[in-house]
């Protein structure tokens, strides 16, 4: 029977690039999803970008922009980002969203019918003078476990505890500067705290990897405490039906976003997505996660639908955490790669083909070993698969005229059968989502294929004019194998399916493995795939490092629009402020760094001296317009050692980024050296 199967991935938050982490679910993702619509299912992807929530809300701000404006070109980028890596979702939807709206308020309808939704009231902090509760991350303090300074109201970036934004010590509202009060405030709670004993079977019932469970019962076991669904204005999402001022939190309307993309997609294909998700369903339903948010998916998520008449899901996949080279993403060491900068330096499938020969079904987290990786796509892609076809082509298309043998030839003919039938466990593994195994059973084929054409050596026998019909049906045989090798890598390599597709002229399923391909004319071979070159890793890496040097390099202010709502750093003295020394400087020259996308190098006259300066602006001004023009900088900055060279000082800037930004250019009748204060 075909399975009618609807795959989610988690919903990137849109205030921010996808970066390679993002990508290891989304591959992951992408491939279980043209597996199962090549094993003949039914599989929708619905997918869609997560909108609200302080932290958009927080860098709108920041960026002067409407979060409406925000979220929209975030998932134009995102969404750019999905077709270049070559991810097929049926819909990338988004959670700011009449159809989730709608489903959001019909879960929490349902649940306060039933008697799930309690409101209590609690103690919240509250900034007396700019008269508004605070939300988590607009308050900081010292964090309540380690005692460091300078940490938000939910979490501590030293220790990683979590904790409730008024257990933190020496509280200071980020809005007003000032020390919060504790003011009640009444929050809306799901009864979670009820669901223990259905929680624990749904848990242990095959619907989760044995690690997960494992993590799951330990909050099981403690007790689950109801879980506080609301949040006070301001708030960017939806206000919670009957009560002004109050609005869902982020995780409420997040996983039910998966729901409303369903129903986006549905609406426009003419399926009625309820099908899918009421409570007897045949459909199946699977989420792709990463470890850290299980919690969401596997308790809150499960308890919202099964009290909201809505199905389960039948399986959450969660997948462990990216490294590179061994370490966490960091932008300064050039490791917190974004999908745009790979895609402008590597091919997306060198990525795709290396993720899935290193994931497997557990959640362990994997390491993007930069030599590694090197090494195994050239080995594999190119030196396994693409070298059969490229033996083999040349001899058809020059001395066959582009044909095929006419019929297959009998000696190695249970060979093409075994190679097929490998399919049997290559298909399972895909399932399990054991793709490590499903590649490297992969590549015992291609090695096998190799080891044959090697032994045959057509370019010997193509000399002897007795033996050009064994040359073409070795050729036939070797371009067999390669049909077969590809039609399985599909899922991973779709693009390489595609140019063998057009190359061979025929389309890859698995039921047309079923007989080899003879007697037929091919196209002339065109490179499919070329050797990853360490300069264009360090490329990438140049890159990212770049990126994070130019942000540290330009000091930014938020404009007028955003000034309310920005977090105000830690107050200074007077005396701190005097330290600066701000002089009038002229801009004698400026040019582009060599290898840089963003900085300029500047040299800046402030009267008794010259300065060579690195200035992330190039995206707002041609340096040549910039010469003879006064800025002003911080001229006693100690000087910093740059990819580029020493910087000594810094320039100011304002505006939101982008082709906006100014630098500030007093009278040019000011001198240069002069002291502004
Ligand atoms: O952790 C995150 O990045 C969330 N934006 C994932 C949401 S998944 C789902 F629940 F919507
Ligand atoms: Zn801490």
């Amino acid at each position: 029977m075909t399975r009618q199967i609807l795959v989610t991935a988690a919903l990137p938050y849109a205030n921010g690039p996808l970066h390679l982490g993002h990508l290891l679910e989304y591959i992951q993702t992408d491939i279980w999803v043209r597996y199962q619509r090549l094993a003949g299912n039914r599989c929708t992807w619905a997918w869609a970008s997560d909108a609200h929530g302080t932290p958009i809300m927080l860098k709108a701000q920041a960026e002067g922009m409407t979060p409406e404006a925000l979220i929209e070109s975030v998932k134009a980028s995102h969404e750019a980002d999905i077709k270049d890596f070559l991810l097929v979702p049926d819909v990338f939807h988004t959670t700011h969203s009449a159809e989730n709206q709608e489903l959001a308020e019909l879960v929490y309808n349902r649940l306060n019918e039933a008697g799930y939704i309690v409101k209590r009231t609690i103690k919240q902090l509250y900034d007396e003078q700019d008269k508004m509760f605070l939300p988590d991350r607009y308050v900081k303090g010292e964090c309540p476990n380690c005692a460091a300074t300078d940490q938000y109201g939910d979490n501590c970036e030293v220790c990683s505890a979590t904790y409730d934004a008024t257990e933190l010590k020496n509280p200071i509202s980020q809005v007003s500067g000032k020390t919060p009060l504790l003011k009640d405030s009444e929050q809306h709670f799901f009864a979670l705290s009820q669901f223990g004993d259905m929680l624990k079977d749904w848990t242990t019932s095959g619907t989760l990897q044995t690690e997960v469970a494992n993590k799951l019962k330990e909050w099981l076991d403690n007790g689950l405490q109801d879980w506080d669904i609301s949040r006070n204005a301001p708030y960017f999402g939806f206000e919670i039906p009957n009560a002004p001022g109050k609005y869902f939190y982020v995780w409420l309307d997040a996983p039910i976003g998966y729901i409303a993309a369903h129903k986006h997609l549905g609406d426009k294909k003419g399926f009625d997505f309820m099908e899918t998700w009421k409570p007897d369903s045949e459909h199946e339903v699977y989420h792709f996660i990463g470890k850290d948010i299980a919690n969401f998916h596997c308790l809150f998520w499960p308890a919202m639908l099964e009290n909201a008449g809505l199905r389960k899901p039948n399986g959450v996949f969660c997948h462990g955490f990216l490294t590179v080279d061994g370490a966490k993403m960091s932008k300064s060491r050039g490791t917190s790669i974004t999908a745009r900068t790979w895609l402008n330096h590597l091919n997306p499938e060198y990525l795709r083909y290396y993720f899935a020969a290193k994931l497997g079904s557990s959640v362990t987290d994997l390491n993007l070993n930069l030599d590694d990786f090197i090494t195994r796509v050239n080995a594999d892609m190119v030196g396994k698969v693409v070298n059969i076809a490229s033996r083999c082509a040349g001899f058809i298309t020059k001395k066959f005229d582009g044909r095929l043998s006419t019929i297959y030839p009998v000696e190695p003919q249970e060979h093409y059968d075994q190679m097929v039938s490998a399919q049997q466990v290559i298909l399972e593994y895909y399932e399990q989502r054991d793709y490590g195994k499903a590649m490297r059973e992969i590549m015992l084929l291609a090695e096998h294929a190799n080891t044959y054409i090697n032994d045959a050596e057509p370019w010997v026998k193509v000399k002897d004019p007795e033996q050009q019909q064994a040359v073409q049906d070795i050729c036939t045989v070797g371009l067999n194998y390669f049909r077969v090798i590809v039609t399985f890598l599909s899922p991973v390599l779709p693009q390489l399916a595609g140019k063998t597709e057009e190359f061979l002229n025929t389309s890859l399923t698995l039921e047309a493995l079923q007989c080899p391909l003879i007697n037929q004319t091919i196209n002339p071979y065109k490179p499919m795939i070329t050797r990853v070159e360490d300069k264009q890793v360090q490329a990438i890496l140049d890159a990212t490092k770049e990126t994070a040097d130019a942000a540290a390099s330009t000091s930014t202010t938020a404009n007028a629009a955003a000034a309310k709502l920005e977090p105000i750093m830690d107050t200074i003295e007077i005396d701190d402020f005097a330290k600066l020394d701000f002089r009038i400087a002229k801009i004698v020259d400026a040019q582009p760094v060599e290898g840089a996308d963003k900085l300029l190098r500047l040299t800046l006259d402030i009267g008794l001296e010259q300065r060579n300066v690195f200035a992330g602006i190039k995206s707002a001004y041609q340096p040549a317009t910039l010469i003879g023009r006064h800025t002003v900088m911080i001229a006693n900055l100690k000087p910093r050692k740059m990819r580029f060279g020493l910087s000594e000082g810094m320039v100011l800037a304002a505006g939101p980024g982008g082709s906006d930004l100014f630098i500030l250019s007093p009278d040019n009748g000011a001198a240069p050296g002069m002291r502004v204060k």
